[in-house]
């Protein structure tokens, strides 16, 4: 049985790109239309859409709108375009490697079809947006098949932060495995630490699964340790934003103090990505780019303020889990174990390409 998508997170509608804007949630349930590539930065700078999937999705389609108004006969002036745009939209986040990816498909696509009449071309480009977006639904679900084996009927699970459906073009990555193992009978509950500073745990996560009607528990991120002493934690299962060559993962800041507290606690630490995550032309975690975000989401969160005006504040977007703290990687193409180096090469033959 395939898991159903609820919502569609980023979607092309009559000439626009269409995203779930999510820093609205769980308040409003609301849409937003962009028309220009430098709306859909924007939108990719302030999280209304995140995750990185989703975010590699919402730029492919954001490449389209560069061509919004261009009167030309010349695929190469085109062309020029779509690099221009491409630029704009990489330089929005640097951690999660979906957004490149995404970004240099599209540009790999143009440049082999730079031959191409106008409207040809146009239509090559759209083709490849809408391939990259049903694509990332089908790793999903290949996730989801391949993760739900690994958990056991009433399992208590955790997460972190959102690798949901709002974090994909599909049913999700960590949160689509629940889904997949829920569908199956295995009547699973799942904390959600809340995710400071901005809340995609609290906000995001538990949305999602209380629409799902699925046991959701949100908990203080500062909670973790207590949960998993008092012995309320079966597994836990995170997302990524990238994934070095030897397994290290980077994502969302917390996920590695969680690693280090399941591995004091014995408890199996799982991530799941889909193969647009992997990075293999860098080593180790060593060499991911961490997003520093603005000191205001700390002193001001959501217009409150919480900290003295003046304040020195230090806000990475992002950590780095080492491979030797993951149980395990669950990717579209099967369950990765370690050592990874060897293993992940072998079954994603070419991630990222
Ligand atoms: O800053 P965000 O909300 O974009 O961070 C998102 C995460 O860290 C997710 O866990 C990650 O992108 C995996 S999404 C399937």
């Amino acid at each position: 049985m395939k898991t159903h998508m609820m919502f569609q997170t980023v979607d092309w509608k009559n000439g626009c790109v269409v995203l779930i804007d999510q820093t609205q949630l769980p308040k409003r349930l609301v849409s937003v239309r962009c028309r220009r590539v430098d709306e859909v930065r924007d939108a990719i700078k302030k999280l209304k859409v995140r995750g990185a999937p989703a975010i590699g999705v919402a730029a492919a389609f954001g490449v389209l709108l560069a061509f919004r108004g261009v009167r030309t006969q010349k695929t190469q002036a085109l062309l020029q375009q779509v690099k221009k745009a491409s630029a704009r939209l990489a330089s929005a986040r640097p951690t999660a490697v979906n957004l490149s990816w995404a970004l240099e498909r599209m540009g790999r696509l143009a440049q082999k079809n730079v031959n191409l009449s106008v409207s040809h071309f146009r239509e090559a480009l759209l083709n490849e947006a809408l391939a990259i977006r049903d694509e990332d639904r089908s790793l999903c679900d290949a996730i989801g098949q391949h993760g739900a084996g690994l958990f056991k009927r009433g399992d208590r699970v955790l997460t972190h932060c959102n690798a949901g459906a709002l974090a994909t073009a599909g049913i999700g990555t960590a949160l689509g495995v629940v889904y997949t193992a829920q569908d199956k009978g295995k009547n699973l509950s799942v904390y959600c630490p809340e995710t400071r500073p901005l809340l995609q745990g609290a906000r995001l996560s538990a949305w999602e699964l209380v629409r799902r009607k699925i046991g959701a528990t949100v908990i203080c991120d500062s909670m973790v340790a207590t949960v998993m002493k008092q012995g309320k934690i079966d597994r836990v299962i995170v997302g990524a934003d990238r994934i070095a060559a030897n397994g290290d993962v980077a994502n969302k800041i917390g996920t590695y103090s969680i690693a280090c507290l399941a591995r004091i606690h014995k408890i199996p630490f799982y991530v799941a990505a889909p193969s647009s995550t992997f990075d293999f032309s860098i080593s180790t975690g060593c060499q991911i780019p961490i997003e520093q975000r603005a000191p205001h989401e700390i002193t001001q969160p959501f217009g409150q303020t919480t900290a003295p005006r003046g304040v020195q504040v230090f806000n990475p977007a992002f950590d780095v889990t080492p491979a030797k703290y993951i149980t395990g990687i669950i990717t579209d193409q099967g369950v990765v174990y370690p050592p990874y180096r060897s293993r992940l090469k072998k079954l994603l033959r070419s991630p990222c390409s």
